[in-house]
Order: C-alpha cells, then structure tokens, then sequence
C-alpha cells in the first residue's frame, strides 16, 4: 500500500494524466488513469471496490492502466491504455449505486472519447449496462431490441487463458496435450469458474481454491477436482498454477515457496514487484507467462463483440494467444531471460515504431 501522496503517486507516474472526481453523495473517489494513446484511445476496464484509502485506489488504476497499454500492444490491437477505479469508502448497493454509475457515466461522456471502459473486478454486465445509458464509451455493450445489453467477458477470458497455458505447457513439457497436468486455479469467480470446465474437458486435474468456501466446493465438485485452502496455494504441489483472483501474488515471500513450473493465469498485475519478481521466477527455474498476454481474451472479445464479429472469429482472435505467447517463450528461453522482458520488448517495439510513424 502506498505511503505517498495523491500528488506524489501522480508526480512519479509514467502515463499520461489523471481525471480525479470526488462523488460527494457516494463518498467514492472517480479515478480515471490515462497511461498511453499511441495505438489508440485509452481502453480498459472499471474496477469498483472498497479501497482502505483513496490513495490505493489511485494507485490500482494507475498500475492497470499501465497493464493495458501492454495488453493492447501485446496482442496487436488499435488501442491505448486507460483504467478507472470507483474508489468505494463503503459498499454501495440498491439505487445509490446505480446513481453512482450513472454520475460516473456522465463523467466518461464529458471525456469525449479519451476514455473507453468496460467490464473489472467489482463490476458487472449489468452495471456496465448502466453507465450505457449516459454514455457511449462502454466497450462490450450491445442494442438488444432497442435496450442495452453487456456481455460478460468472463468465458471469453477464460479461453484465452486456456490458450496461454497450452502454449505454456507446450514449451515447457514439449506436449500442449493437458490430460493429467495437475492445475491449480486462485479464485474461481468470472474467469476462474470457467477456466476450470475448460480444463477439466482437457482432461487436466483441477485444483481451485477460492476465498468463499462455498464457491471452491461447488466448482471443484463440477469439474471433479478438489478444493485447495487458501492459506496452502502457494505450498501445494501443481505443474502449473493459474492465478485468477487479485493482483501482487506473486511476490518475495510467494515465490520461493512455489512448487510448480509454470505460472500462467487471469489475475492483473501477478508480480509485486515487476523487475524483481519476474527475475525470482527466473531464477527458480519456474516459466511465467506474462499475464496481459495470457488475459487479453476478454478484451479481445469486448472489442470484437461491439463490431459484431461472429463467435466463431472472436474465438478464432483469442486462440492466437497461443501462438503470440510461443513466440514469446521461445524468444526468452533463447536470451536465457524472464519471459516478462521478451514481452515488454515486443511492446516496446511496436510503441515506438508507431510513435515515429507519426
Ligand atoms: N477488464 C478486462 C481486462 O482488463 C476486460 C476489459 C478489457 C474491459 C478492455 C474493458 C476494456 O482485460
């Protein structure tokens, strides 16, 4: 959690600007974080929850941001990257939250455009629906005999991470064949709970854990798995872990107590500490897929989905995970280096190929 200040957190961030809004009547602080437009308008997702101080808040959007301009980049897709953050002091439920919505509507609407969202952690199909009738600047919303509908991208999500732990599995045990890989899934909610019927239909062994027991029963008796307690996922033995829950799990104190050789899941921002984290990793011997690729299935179907593409070539986009991850693995594995840099490199280069053909 950060120490430092609105102004500080802002001062020493590399995006573009920040549009704060405090909601008197809610009491939620509208964090609207701009990272890069070099490849298109800033595009991400909203994520509304309870923060212990705004500060944090800020701070989430800021780092998810950042994750989006890598994931549009990573996946080749004519968008930048941007996130908001409703910042709740309190949990907001019945009418107050949707005049919430709606004020945060308004807010996108007078951005023109700088700023398109969609679908995060803490929101739903419905409130996006929501924010819909104020504004044009939802991805993944759909006219539906004249009134507005949102899709879930979690199933879509989903596939994508299924691609990214085939091209995983591929390279690291020279068989995309997932029959008996032992996998363990962190959190079985959007993605997580569709990510585990994907799997067990490949055969794989599912293990899920999840902070509501009733959830992690539930789901790890319809995929005939068994349910890990929370407190055991980073001790218990797996061949891949695939984290789908909360961001920074992957940190210090994480990694050394790792017992699997890969790590490819759905969660945002996985390592803690970027650098560090991603070297630790390397250094066990353990291949981690880097999450915007991994997760970018579900903002290639928002897109998709709002140009009305059949399912059969959103599926077809999202399978090419697979690939773009496999290049990415061989590339660091012939560098000897995390598979983070091989990706950032790749991002790097497209960003700046695109800024000097401006
Ligand atoms: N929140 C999801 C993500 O981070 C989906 C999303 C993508 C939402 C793009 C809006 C825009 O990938």
């Amino acid at each position: 959690m950060p120490t430092a200040s609105m102004h500080e957190l802002i001062r020493d961030w590399d995006g573009l600007s920040v549009v704060v809004r405090h909601d008197r009547d809610s009491g939620a602080w509208f964090f609207i974080a701009l990272h890069d437009a070099t490849l298109g308008p800033p595009t991400g997702g909203c994520r509304m929850t309870l923060y212990p101080r705004p500060e944090d808040g800020l701070l989430d959007a800021m780092r998810l941001a950042r994750g989006m301009t890598f994931k549009w980049a990573g996946i080749d897709m004519e968008f930048g990257g941007g996130k908001s953050v409703i910042a709740l002091s309190r949990p907001l439920e019945g009418q107050e939250r949707i005049d919430t919505l709606l004020r945060f509507g308004r807010l996108l609407e007078a951005l023109k455009g700088a700023y398109w969202t969609g679908e995060d952690l803490g929101t739903t199909p419905r409130d996006m629906a929501i924010i819909a009738r104020e504004t044009r600047f939802v991805q993944g919303v759909v006219d539906e005999g004249g009134s507005k509908k949102a899709v879930d991208p979690g199933p879509y999500t989903a596939q994508g991470v299924l691609a990214g732990i085939r091209a995983t599995v591929s390279h690291t045990l020279g068989s995309r064949e997932l029959r008996d890989r032992t996998i363990l899934i962190q959190g079985v909610g959007d993605v997580g709970d569709p990510l585990a019927h994907l799997l067990a239909a490949e055969g794989a062994r599912v293990l899920v854990s999840d902070l509501d027991p009733d959830q992690a029963r539930e789901v790890a008796r319809s995929v005939d798995g068994s349910v890990v307690a929370p407190d055991r996922v980073y001790d218990t033995p797996c061949d891949l872990f695939a984290p789908c829950a909360v961001g920074a799990v992957l940190n210090a104190d994480t990694i050394p107590r790792l017992q699997c050789r890969m790590v490819a899941g759905a969660a945002n921002n996985q390592l803690k500490d970027e650098g560090e984290d991603a070297l630790r990793l390397h250094a066990r011997g353990i291949v981690y897929a880097p999450d915007y690729i991994v997760n970018a299935g579900g903002a290639i179907a928002l897109i998709m989905l709002g140009r009305e593409a059949p399912g059969d070539r959103i599926l077809a986009r999202i399978g090419k995970i697979e690939d773009a991850l496999r290049t990415i693995l061989e590339e660091a594995a012939v560098a000897d280096e995390s598979p983070l840099l091989a990706a950032q490199r790749k991002v790097d280069d497209l960003l700046r190929g695109a800024r000097s053909d401006r």
